[in-house]
């Protein structure tokens, strides 16, 4: 199939492109799951994981889906590279494509990203977040729901909290997938209003409402998501937002709002217990956080099995 070199945002992506890359992570993860090991298509392979934010998920999910597919990871700090201050992005896409078959990058600046993948013309650029969009993660949560609801048709998703990079890939989300986007958020946190724009030009029909009561947004929630109210880079601010964002904590009985005894509840982690969501929420039989957090081995595996 033909599909872009680059898995930069969801909003690069057909719906086909990206559907068939949702159907080989679950065919995978039934494969592996049945035989034990996937085949090496990928051995011989290197993969580049460059990290100038901490993880747990993106980097092990990323270092063992390589593996598993018969390839192998190098782990590089900002320490190393210096990306736009040791060194030009443009500069280190030409060199790195030298030497490794694939580049994964987790850094604040998105421009830093874009200008890997433009310059990079012979290897995949892989976004593992930025501080606009987490596009990875986003593949996971469809795959979690897809595997949870029988499909992604019709379902309300309601996504309560900060309009950060989570927020914005959700957006690029609803341009491609046909479900219903609602993001709750205090005024002043909205999400981008440059993907929003990017999102309707790419789908005029685009089902998507920003709303500040969480009471009124979740009514009907197939899907019920949130994520930390300070994001890495924000740390500095977490105090007066955990004021801000208290009316938005997903707890028990904002969960019994939606009027349907099968929401299911996500946060793509790391969790604030006691401020984004609650322990009786992350740990109860709703919550599928967990599965949520598995599926990005397998989502990630099918992206490096397409474009590496
Ligand atoms: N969800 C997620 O990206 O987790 P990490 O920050 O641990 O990679
Ligand atoms: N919005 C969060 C997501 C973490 C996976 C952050 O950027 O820190």
């Amino acid at each position: 199939m033909s599909h872009p070199k680059d898995f930069i945002s969801i909003a690069d992506w057909s719906t086909e492109e990206l559907t068939k890359i949702l159907e080989l992570a679950m065919s995978q993860k039934r494969a592996l799951k049945s035989e034990g090991k996937l085949p090496a298509s990928k051995a011989g392979k290197v993969l580049a994981c460059i990290f100038h934010k901490p993880s747990l998920r993106t980097r092990v999910s990323f270092e063992v889906a390589i593996r598993q597919l018969g390839g192998s990871s190098l782990y590089i700090t900002e320490r190393e590279i210096g990306l736009g201050s040791r060194e030009a992005p443009q500069d280190v896409a030409r060199v790195l494509e030298r030497y490794v078959h694939g580049i994964m990058i987790r850094t604040f600046d998105h421009e830093h990203v874009t200008a890997l993948g433009r310059n990079a013309t012979r290897i995949p650029v892989i976004n593992g977040l930025t501080d606009l969009l987490h596009p990875c993660q986003v593949m996971a949560d469809l795959q979690t729901i897809w595997e949870h609801k029988g499909g992604l048709e019709g379902l309300k998703i309601v996504y309560v909290g900060d309009g950060n990079n989570m927020a914005n890939s959700w957006i690029n989300a609803a341009a491609r997938f046909p479900f219903t986007l609602v993001v709750c958020n205090p005024g002043g946190f909205e999400p981008d209003a440059g993907v929003l724009e990017g999102a309707r030009r790419i789908n005029p029909d685009l089902r998507y409402a920003n709303e500040t009561d969480p009471a009124a947004a979740v009514a009907g929630a197939d899907v019920i998501y949130t994520d930390v109210w300070a994001s890495m880079g924000q740390e500095d601010d977490a105090a007066r937002r955990r004021e801000i964002f208290r009316p938005y904590q997903v707890n028990q009985s904002l969960l019994g709002k939606t009027g349907k005894k099968d929401t299911i509840v996500m946060h793509c982690l790391p969790a604030h217990r006691g401020d984004e969501i609650t322990d009786e929420v992350i740990d109860g039989p709703r919550s599928v956080v967990f599965d949520e957090a598995e599926n990005r081995l397998h989502a990630q595996r099918a992206i490096l099995s397409v474009l590496m």
